[in-house]
């Protein structure tokens, strides 16, 4: 039987609910969200809108809920879809605002019963995946260090939403997270200590745009990150992993360079530099560039096969759990806490 399945808001949640429809292990039955692109939506997939995601709680029976509205409902809207008697919920990340509201989350869903899976896609990720391993395998020699950049433009519009320009919109909150939990997930090593540099001054809104950050991971390897909202450029892993078919792609530059004691790694472009051994080792001999190809997929709609194997118990761990959410969320409190202070700030 397939498992009755609704989505709240239809911004992000378009997306998931396009992939929903295509599954045969979904029956999409209702849609929540409001404006033109909310109806637009509705209408292609042919699926009743409710403009108050309370309202569809209430007449809907569902099995599952995918949650894709702004960050500052997620607490209210999965108590509600706990309420409700939901017992699958797929949360857009972050989990939450504040790691109280994570708590919160974590605890509601755990008294219910509930599955949860936060929205962290890039964990269903054919490259991630692959990464993961590739540091696992010990190419790399001993890790030392790490190099992120998060350069992009958003459109001016984007700005418009007003949520957006408040505390919490931010790339920080919006970006920085995925980039924060692929550095989780792929290495599996504990950040321990950031310092961030924050400006906002290519809008000038009541949050940043632009941002170097320093992170200590528990193990001694250091990390250094860039990210900006405002300045054009290929280096942020959304253009050039062409993975995700909302952005325009600009492929073969890296968002993430990782150096090690044997060689060092681009990615996504997957470039592996590295001496052929000891004996041909160092700056005057020929530094190896070894090139691997992994066949793309799009995680987006891996999460969601991953979460219709949740809802149907065919898997029982999420890719990424509340706690995953809440240690992620962690790092980037202590880089917003850092930006602010313009202190180091250390995690527990
Ligand atoms: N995984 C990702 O890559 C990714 C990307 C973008 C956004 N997100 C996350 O998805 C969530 C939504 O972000 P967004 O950019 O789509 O936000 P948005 O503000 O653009 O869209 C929110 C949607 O929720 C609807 N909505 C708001 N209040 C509602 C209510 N009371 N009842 C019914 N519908 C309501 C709106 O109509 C809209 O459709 C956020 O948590 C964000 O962090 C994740």
């Amino acid at each position: 039987m397939a498992v009755k399945l609704a989505v709240l808001g239809l911004n992000q949640g378009s997306k998931i609910a396009r992939d929903a429809k295509a599954n045969a292990d979904f029956d999409l039955v209702a849609v929540a969200g409001f404006g033109q692109q909310a109806e637009d939506v509705a209408a292609e997939l042919d699926v009743p809108l409710f403009a108050d995601y309370n309202d569809l709680l209430k007449e809907v029976e569902l099995d599952a809920v995918a949650i894709a509205l702004p960050n500052g409902l997620h607490v209210s809207a999965t108590r509600a879809c706990l309420d409700a008697g939901i017992k699958n919920i797929l949360l857009e990340k972050p989990i939450a605002n504040t790691v109280a509201e994570a708590d919160e989350i974590i605890n509601m869903c755990a008294d219910a019963d509930a599955t949860l899976l936060i929205g962290h896609h890039r964990r269903s990720s054919s490259k991630y995946l692959f990464l993961r391993d590739f540091i696992e395998s010990g190419k790399l020699g001993n890790l030392v260090g790490i190099q992120g950049t998060y350069a992009i433009a958003k459109p001016f519009a984007y700005y418009d939403i007003e949520w957006h320009t408040k505390k919490g919109g931010g790339p920080f909150l919006i970006n920085a997270i995925h980039d924060i939990d692929d550095l989780n997930y792929t290495t599996g090593m504990k950040i321990v200590r950031v310092y961030t540099a924050a400006r906002n001054f290519i809008r000038g809104n009541e949050i940043e745009d632009s941002a170097s950050v320093v992170l200590e991971f528990e193990n001694g390897v250091t990390a250094t990150y860039f990210i900006s909202d405002g300045t054009p450029g290929p280096w942020n892993y959304d253009l050039a992993a062409e993975e995700n078919v909302f952005f325009k792609w600009c492929p073969g530059e890296n968002s993430l360079k990782f150096f090690g004691t044997k060689g060092s790694f681009g990615f996504p472009n997957m470039d592996f530099y590295h001496y052929a051994d000891d004996d041909h080792y160092g700056w005057a001999e020929d530094l190896i560039k070894e090139h691997f190809v992994v066949e793309k997929n799009d995680p987006m709609t891996a999460e969601i096969e991953h979460f219709a194997d949740l809802c149907l118990g065919r898997e029982t761990k999420p890719r990424c759990t509340g706690e995953d959410g809440k240690a992620t969320l962690k790092v980037i409190n202590a880089i917003l806490e850092s930006a602010e202070t313009g202190n180091f700030v250390d995690i527990d």
